[in-house]
């Protein structure tokens, strides 16, 4: 029998998980780091923690079960997105680098659309810019950092420079270029014309390769240290949402995954782009060679329900289970109450940092249940505009579920009775490691393709129907929904 392993490099936390060829996770082992949250919205890793604590995690899982020590064939990284690493000609880390959810590009995103314009952007990489991407970082630091920007050679993102650390070589995979905002995702190089126009050198960007291809073997040293005996071939993997769809099961045309978690996310397996591109959902390169993914992304939607019961709740419910029941005596619709979940501004379907979240229609009759349910039924709706969103793009018939938000039975119901659709939820738990786990192993031929790998080591836990009669009160609630944002949109 062989193991592959695959690490998941996160925001807060780096994961590795052992999966054996006969479809078993074997192990699975987690450290934890904090980024430097700074002033005005700005966050920073120095990539050396990242390193470290990876080699750490891989120390761990090695010791914990060093029967493996020479039995591990391929180990694959999936890692947050954007995150930009300034690398010297000696391939030293310049600065820390700047994590995907810092704010500090606002003038330069600004700056993006007026040099190209929304519609030519759409056509040269496909997306729209968002601060957190890769290029208006860059323009960034040339801009407030000039010393620091004369010193690159080259700026990858986070589990590039684990790759790079592991064997040498720097290389990204299409999924993470896709992200920078110079990634051409249907033509599959960068953009020269992007480059052009920001007088930017494609000599800083690193070579393209796809997810499943290796970026090479293991240093001896590092082997040694971290207890491999064999040098296991380390494939690309790829960014954190296109492993995590394909962990959990997107592996072809017409399967979609829908997360719950902090923030909420639909993607859905593209086959061909013929829908005009609007730039509402991100489309990015997948993980599965030459294909594409859509995806809508909402930025609170467990975290709406955290809210609730962090700020305003507080000790008067005791646990999710609770609100789960009190959320059960709340009838479809929450007896008129409507929320919008847009409590730190939005992505999807509108880019609109400035949005906030609304309770529409309390009463004095308004009671606790209510407001819990108009919470979960508010980001079902969110969920909704993001699916219709990527159902733009492909017909969608398989549609699993994930993230903490799953596992709540009664929300679960009502996202299937407001995207009427079957859900599914799978035996996945993690979501970007095991999807990593995957690609190192279809990369390394232990699996014939992720059809065999799917069928191998995924399992349906249960499906949740919907409920055509609660789906049609829910599709005029929708319509409401949608008009309280467009009515209130210029007074955010
Ligand atoms: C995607 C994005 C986040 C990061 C988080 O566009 O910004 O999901 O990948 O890790």
């Amino acid at each position: 029998m062989s193991y592959v392993l695959g690490i998941d490099l996160g925001t807060s936390g780096v994961k590795a998980l052992i999966l054996s060829s006969e479809g078993n996770i074997v192990d699975i082992q987690a450290q934890s780091y904090t980024p430097d949250f700074l002033e005005n919205g700005w966050v920073e890793q120095d990539p050396g923690v990242w390193w470290n604590a990876t080699q750490k995690v891989l120390k761990e899982i090695m010791d914990k079960n060093s029967d493996l020590k020479n039995k591990i064939t391929a180990i694959s990284c999936s890692g947050q997105m954007h995150s930009s690493v300034f690398l010297d000609e000696n391939h030293e880390v310049i600065r820390p680098a700047i994590l995907w959810n810092d704010t500090r590009t606002k003038k330069q995103t600004k700056e993006i659309y007026e040099k190209v314009g929304e519609e030519q952007l759409l056509q040269l990489v496909q997306n729209q810019a968002f601060d957190g991407f890769t290029l208006p970082k860059i323009l960034w630091l040339r801009e407030n950092e000039p010393e620091n920007f004369k010193k690159v050679h080259k700026v990858i993102m986070p589990k590039d420079y684990i790759n790079f650390m592991l064997t040498g070589n720097i290389v990204t995979d299409v999924s993470d270029a896709a992200g920078t905002l110079l990634f051409d995702v249907l033509e599959k190089k960068f953009s020269k014309r992007l480059l052009v126009l920001f007088q930017l050198s494609e000599n800083m960007l690193p070579k393209v390769i796809e997810s499943t291809d290796a970026v090479g073997v293991m240093k001896k040293d590092i082997a040694e240290q971290l207890g491999f005996l064999e040098l296991p071939t380390i494939i690309a993997g790829g960014a954190d949402n296109s492993c995590s769809a394909v962990g959990n099961g997107v592996v072809s045309k017409g399967q979609a995954v829908v997360s719950v978690g902090t923030s909420g996310t639909v993607i859905g397996f593209v086959e061909d782009i013929k829908t005009k591109i609007t730039g509402q959902v991100h489309l990015f390169n997948y993980g599965l060679p030459n294909s594409i993914y859509a995806m809508g992304v909402m930025l609170s939607a467990g975290e709406s329900l955290n809210w609730l019961k962090r700020n305003i709740l507080g000790s008067s419910v005791a646990s999710f289970e609770e609100m789960n029941e009190l959320a059960e005596t709340a009838s479809v619709g929450s007896n008129g109450l409507i929320f919008l979940p847009y409590l730190f501004g939005e992505r999807c379907p509108y880019n609109d940092p400035n949005a906030r979240g609304i309770f529409f229609g309390l009463s004095s009759l308004t009671k606790q249940g209510e407001i819990i349910r108009s919470v979960m039924e508010g980001v079902s709706f969110g969920l909704k505009d993001c699916f219709n969103l990527v159902a733009d793009f492909t017909d969608i018939n398989e549609v699993y579920i994930t993230g903490g938000g799953a596992k709540s039975e009664i929300w679960g119901k009502i996202i299937a009775d407001i995207l009427n659709k079957k859900l599914t939820v799978l035996n996945v738990s993690e979501g970007p490691a095991f999807g990593a786990a995957l690609i190192a192993a279809v990369g390394s031929g232990i699996f014939a393709d992720f059809e065999t790998a799917k069928s191998k080591t995924i399992k349906v836990e249960r499906t949740i129907e919907p409920n055509t009669e609660n789906n049609k009160k829910y599709e005029e609630i929708y319509k409401r929904y949608t008009k309280i944002y467009e009515n209130n949109k210029n007074l955010f």
